[in-house]
């Protein structure tokens, strides 16, 4: 980082989850599987549900008041919202203009950015930019999802896999060194097809055929994607912990997209990171895509698991196929210390 750049850290984070709990034991009554097969698995154990009232836009509102309040920062004084999400509202208008009608934040821009599971990191990245180049001074960024209204509760190959959530933070300028160091993001297109929602776009416009043909639902390669995920999860992290001018070995907390216990554990062992620095809580929520990420920052922060100065790298992989990390030094400076 060149010494006269603006460093750009978390002011504050907000998470928020629905209040339905969908156990192993209520999907064992929907599909043909078992709590058993699902823990082995995948380590889920429950997962939070949207009810049908509910839209990606509220849960990212109410994530978004609670990092407001937590940095101490008013919505007026926001200059830009993003919202990472595969589950809008709607196509449009974006979920980050709703957001902003919500929280009266008159003077913020507002755009949406698709990246899937990986659309957290790639907003924060995303957003320091914007305040690095002096353009912005504080960007609310969203990850937000009601998977639920996109699975097909009949298939037991995705249905079990994914939960609701949303979790937000601000960014804004933060004590030269701390913050964001280092950065990695990557993607695939040709991996895309391996995950997708096919239709109620411009290729397969929705019709009577689609909805037939289940064609509006997530549609996974769990073998493809879990195989992608392994490898791609410690190739970012040692990607931008090298642009931090780090190493794997100065890790003090590993915040990995919560998507399945078995690829988290992998992460472990390819980075050597021991699994207490670690931080997994899909057993509560499953995997809630953009949400994941801050909805784990927040349990480390809680839990008293990241302390001042500590090296904490935040890693995902997603839809697109896409991967980044992000590597930051948490600076007591940050209000985010609990
Ligand atoms: N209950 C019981 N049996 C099941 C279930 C279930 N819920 N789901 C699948 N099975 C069956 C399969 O049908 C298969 O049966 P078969 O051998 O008779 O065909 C058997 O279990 C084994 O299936 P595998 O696919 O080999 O199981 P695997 O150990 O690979 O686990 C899983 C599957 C959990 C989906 C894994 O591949 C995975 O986690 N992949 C990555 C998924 C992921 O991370 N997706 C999201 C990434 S991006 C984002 O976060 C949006």
């Amino acid at each position: 980082m060149a010494m006269n750049e603006i460093s750009v850290g978390i002011l504050g984070i907000g998470t928020y989850v629905p209040d339905k709990v969908l156990t192993n034991k209520d999907l064992e009554k929907m599909v043909d599987t078992s709590d058993e097969w699902i823990v082995e698995r995948t380590g889920i154990k429950q997962r939070y549900i949207a009810d049908a009232d509910t839209a990606t836009s509220d849960l990212a509102t109410k994530a978004a008041q609670r990092a407001l309040e937590n940095a101490g920062v008013t919505a007026d004084e926001i200059d830009l919202i993003i919202v990472a999400t595969a589950t809008p509202d709607m196509l449009f208008p974006a979920v980050a203009c709703l957001v902003q009608d919500n929280l009266k934040a008159a003077k913020a821009a507002a755009f949406d950015l698709a990246a899937g599971c990986t659309g957290f990191m790639y907003s924060m990245v995303t957003a320091a930019q914007f305040i690095k180049s002096g353009l912005y001074r504080k960007v609310l960024v969203i990850g937000a999802e009601t998977l639920s209204k996109i699975l097909n509760w009949q298939d037991r190959n995705t249905c079990v896999l994914f939960g609701d959530g949303a979790g937000a933070v601000v960014l804004g300028e933060t004590k030269p060194g701390c913050g964001i160091i280092g950065v990695h993001l990557g993607a695939d297109g040709a991996g895309g097809k391996f995950l997708s929602l096919p239709a109620g776009g411009s290729r397969i416009p929705a019709s009577v055929e689609s909805v037939t043909e289940n064609l509006h639902f997530v549609h996974m390669n769990g073998t493809e994607v879990f195989k992608f995920a392994t490898k791609v999860m410690g190739e970012a992290a040692v990607a931008a912990l090298e642009d931090a001018g780090l190493t794997a070995n100065d890790i003090d907390c590993l915040i990995p997209h919560q998507a399945n216990i078995r690829i988290i554990q992998s992460a472990s062992k390819r980075l050597k990171v021991p699994m207490d620095k670690v931080i997994a809580n899909v057993d509560k929520y499953g995997n809630t895509s953009s949400a994941s990420i801050p909805l784990a920052l927040e349990e480390a922060l809680q839990a008293g698991k990241i302390k001042n100065n500590d090296i904490v790298v935040l890693v995902g992989f997603g839809a697109g196929l896409t991967w980044a990390s992000c590597v930051m030094k948490w600076c007591k400076e940050e209000n985010t210390f609990a």
